[in-house]
């Protein structure tokens, strides 16, 4: 058996996407992959693809502990590295967003990712060993308007992930964060689902610009400029699992380089223009 044949990688959100691409890429590649799913139909067409798949459901806390609970039974104990990706962005303007739908979002991409990492976390440290991937996002970096629930989750994940690099430090368990701009999948036609779901854009004063969110959400990705394929975020998460000195942070994207080295010189009044544009 080669050494990567015998690692295990958990993934989240392997419905689609990020975390489609990822699961099959690795198992390709020779690890042992879970690829997790929150629907029994997305979890019975992973394994018809012949990965092994499991429920879970970031949002339910007894998915999420019933998962780890298979992995580790089925692994002896060792997991690898955990990939978690699953999330979804709620779009809408901070004013309008309810407490309810702000706690959802966080459920689903701060909590019940941080409940998940909690649960591998003392296995890694048994081995001396271990990866922790994030799929943040250039929004986890920067604000853009109308993005607020989206953007305190991922900024909330970035300082649970940089705290938590810090307090692993000589453990041999390594935690980087992936911060991707634009990429296709079906991330856009989620958020457009619970745009309409939670957000009342009649009542809104914003319900103008929402016409125009609307129109953007129900474009497909592919036709927005500098939009990288799932494979762009593959090579990072590669480089993660197998470098000898994973980064702490990989950004993919044009957008996210170009985005973030103006945030490092720009005054805040300059850059906040150029973010009111881009929102
Ligand atoms: N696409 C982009 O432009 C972009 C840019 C930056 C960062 N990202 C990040 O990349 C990651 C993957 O997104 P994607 O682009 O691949 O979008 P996607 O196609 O919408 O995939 C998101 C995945 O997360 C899953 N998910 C949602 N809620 C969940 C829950 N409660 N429990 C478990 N899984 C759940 C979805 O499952 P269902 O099918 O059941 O909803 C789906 O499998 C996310 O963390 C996203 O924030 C994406």
């Amino acid at each position: 058996m080669s050494l990567i044949s015998s690692r295990a990688v958990l993934i989240t959100g392997c419905s689609s996407g990020i975390g489609y691409c990822v699961a099959h890429a690795l198992k390709k590649r020779g690890y042992t992959v879970f690829a997790t799913a929150r629907l029994p139909k997305d979890v019975a067409q992973l394994q018809k693809e012949g990965l092994e798949s499991i429920l879970l459901d970031l949002n339910d806390s007894e998915s999420i502990q019933t998962a780890v609970h298979t992995v580790l039974e089925r692994t002896q104990g060792r997991l690898y590295a955990l990939f978690n990706n699953g999330a979804y962005g709620q779009t809408g303007a901070v004013e309008d967003v309810t407490r309810d739908v702000l706690r959802q979002q966080f459920e689903t991409n701060v909590f019940g990712t941080h409940e998940l990492t909690r649960l591998i976390i003392p296995t890694m440290r048994q081995h001396g060993e271990g990866r922790i991937i994030q799929n943040s996002s250039i929004l986890g970096l920067l604000a853009l308007p109308y993005r607020g629930a989206y953007n305190a989750s991922k900024f909330a994940l970035e300082g649970l992930s940089d705290t938590l690099r810090l307090e692993l430090t000589g453990t041999g368990i390594f935690i980087s964060l992936i911060e991707p701009g634009p990429i296709t999948s079906r991330f856009r036609a989620n958020a457009y689902k619970m745009f309409t779901q939670n957000i009342d854009m009649e009542q809104s004063v914003h319900r103008t610009h929402y016409l125009k969110i609307t129109e953007r959400l129900k474009t497909k990705e592919a036709v927005v400029p500098l939009t990288l394929p799932p494979e762009s975020v593959l090579k990072r998460v590669i480089h993660a699992l197998e470098s000898s000195r994973p980064q702490p942070h990989y950004y993919v994207t044009l957008p996210t380089y170009f985005l973030v080295t103006l945030k490092r010189f720009l005054p805040y009044r300059t850059m906040d223009w150029i973010l009111r544009h881009l929102g």
